[in-house]
């Protein structure tokens, strides 16, 4: 039994397989229906609960096809309507009675602490379906488009423009480490990434380049990345944020500066015509509708390798 919290806590061989693995399902069940389950149905009776602290559409509707495809369901809880750490239950308390109903349990979370603290009293294993920290089943979904596009991302040249202090750059930057790309971030002084990833990136020889001129970091680039410049929960300024990150819009003049064949990403949901261009986004280098795709065929994968059964 495996928990899946942070890319950094995988090897790079275990990282690969849930790519690979992903692959192989996807083009195996290409001509079934949306729900139906694999041939082999490995989740056959099995569970998952899904607790979101937060909005999701993408993260809450692609675990529950992928557990379908995998012959399993999920049931989808609402804080709000649990005892859930409040009240007359405490956090221990509710995962010990999740360890008697389901067989594993999906956390998207406004602070990183509650999703360790609940894995801790939990005999079963849990994922991380975004915190405030990291955002890993993105960014691996990230991953297995990328490679379905332009073939193996070792020693290819991503850029992440904007909020460089988010879930979604940490868990791209433990990513390009573990994957061996190269990661330019392109972001203002206020919003660099934060000491601890730093350090990570130097103690793991991660090629990254980190600086304050949009030009620079997607210069020869494969693929242009970028997210919301206020993620949710984020207590700040917003329009203070947003001036802030205004340069770092991708959009069809900073788009020129990449390699001509590459290809743009967004983890979604969308501040149009802030982070990025409608131009950008609804034009051909555009792969945001594949990387939604494909948070099911990824998330299948992860959840295979908590219970050690990727191939
Ligand atoms: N990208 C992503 O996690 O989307 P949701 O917030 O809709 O789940
Ligand atoms: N950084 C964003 C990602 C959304 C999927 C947020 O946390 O809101």
């Amino acid at each position: 039994m495996k928990n899946f919290i942070n890319i950094s806590d995988l090897s790079s061989n275990e990282l690969r397989s849930i790519i690979d693995e992903a692959k192989l399902r996807k083009i195996k069940r290409k001509d079934l229906n949306k729900s139906a389950a694999d041939q082999d149905k490995p989740f056959e009776g099995k569970s998952m609960a899904m607790i979101f602290e937060k909005p999701s559409t993408r993260t809450r509707m692609s675990f529950d096809i992928a557990i379908k495809q995998l012959g399993g369901y999920s049931i989808i809880l609402n804080p709000d309507n649990i005892h859930y750490g409040k009240g007359n239950e405490t956090l221990k308390d509710t995962a010990k009675v999740l360890t008697e109903y389901v067989d594993i349990v999906m956390l998207r979370t406004a602070s990183h602490k509650n999703l360790e603290e609940f894995g801790k009293h939990l005999d079963i294993p849990i994922i991380n379906g975004l915190s405030d920290q990291s955002h890993p089943c993105q960014i691996m979904s990230d991953i297995l488009t990328f490679e379905e596009i332009k073939g193996s991302i070792t020693g290819k040249t991503i850029s992440w423009l904007g909020d460089g202090n988010n879930n979604m750059s940490n868990s791209l930057i433990e990513a390009a480490g573990k994957f061996n790309f190269n990661l330019k971030i392109g972001c203002p002084k206020k919003y660099m990434p934060n000491k601890k990833i730093l350090n990570w990136a130097k103690k793991n020889k991660v090629n990254l380049l980190v600086t304050n001129k949009p030009e620079e970091a997607v210069k020869d680039s494969d693929c242009i990345m970028t997210d919301k410049w206020v993620s949710m929960n984020d207590k700040v300024n917003k329009q203070q944020k947003k001036k802030h990150l205004k340069s770092y819009q991708v959009n069809k003049k900073l788009m020129k500066k990449a390699k001509s064949d590459a290809i743009f990403m967004h983890c979604l949901p969308v501040g149009r015509g802030e982070e990025v261009t409608d131009e950008i986004i609804d034009g051909k280098q555009s792969v945001v509708w594949r990387q939604a795709l494909n948070r099911v065929h990824v998330q299948k994968s992860i959840l295979l390798y908590c219970f050690g059964k990727l191939r």
